[in-house]
């Protein structure tokens, strides 16, 4: 396994293409609502990608048919944007990601469509809060074990449970460089974070088993015993400080 790890002016380069990301979520979610059609979101997030002068970075990768990743409700990650109407209550993952001047940036958010239940809502802010543990631990020195742990820890603490089988990345020129970073780990244990190392973290998080199944097209990654499931993702960079969130919006 080898990290690799970028210079300033690339990270610089990594920030633009993160602020593309970041914009095009912004501007998702304050256009979803009950009525939409998945595909929409996808139509949307073409348009604005292309007035910010990016590339998408899903669109063909292995296949992908899609700029955007939409997965609802017990749906994951990589859901495909189609003609499945939003319903008030639903949560939706938007996951997304962006090329600029030959750099990736990827991000995901989960928003709720109208009014959702109190528990969706619970799984929601402790998905963006498993993150954030995530990202504090993020540093010079730090191992990576530490961050997955802190992911694991706060999730597991607020009583659900962390997708084991698909993993946050490292992410450069390439979408998905070394290392793959569980969402679960041991603290002390793996690679030694440095400066310059750039990373996108993205726990995804189940009300109820952490087990997963893909559906018959291939792409859709659902909770095997049909749970609600929500996901988010930043793209980071190690600085000699805090990380820097290159999706920040
Ligand atoms: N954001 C996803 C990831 O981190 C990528 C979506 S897969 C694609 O792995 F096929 F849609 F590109
Ligand atoms: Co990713």
């Amino acid at each position: 396994m080898s990290i690799i790890t970028k210079s300033e002016r690339e990270i610089a380069i990594m920030r633009q293409a993160g602020n593309i990301v970041a914009t095009v979520l912004k501007e998702l979610k304050s256009q979803i609502k009950p009525g939409m059609k998945t595909k929409e979101l996808d139509i949307i997030a073409e348009r604005e990608l292309k007035k910010l002068g990016g590339q998408s970075s899903f669109k063909g990768y292995r296949g992908y048919p899609a700029n955007l990743c939409v997965s609802v409700n017990d749906e994951i990650v990589h859901g495909i944007p189609g003609k499945r109407v939003l319903q008030e209550g639903d949560i939706v993952s938007l996951d997304f990601g962006a090329v600029y001047n030959g750099f990736q940036g990827d991000a995901a958010i989960t928003v709720g469509v109208g009014k959702i239940s109190d528990k969706a809502a619970s799984l929601v802010i402790a998905a963006e809060g498993a993150l954030k543990q995530g990202i504090a631990t993020v540093r010079v020195g730090a191992r990576l074990g530490d961050v997955s742990y802190a992911i694991q820890q706060y999730a597991e603490a607020k009583g659900f449970a962390v997708v084991r089988e698909y993993t946050g990345h490292g992410i450069g020129r390439d979408m998905h460089e070394d290392p793959l970073i569980p969402n679960y780990g041991v603290p002390h244990t793996g690679p030694v974070l440095k400066k310059g190392m750039v990373l996108a973290l993205e726990p995804m998080l189940n009300i109820g088993g952490w087990r997963t199944k893909v559906d018959t097209d291939n792409w859709t990654v659902r909770t095997a015993d049909g749970s609600l499931s929500a996901h988010f993702e930043h793209t980071v960079a190690v600085t000699d400080g805090e990380a820097a969130v290159l999706t920040a919006v």
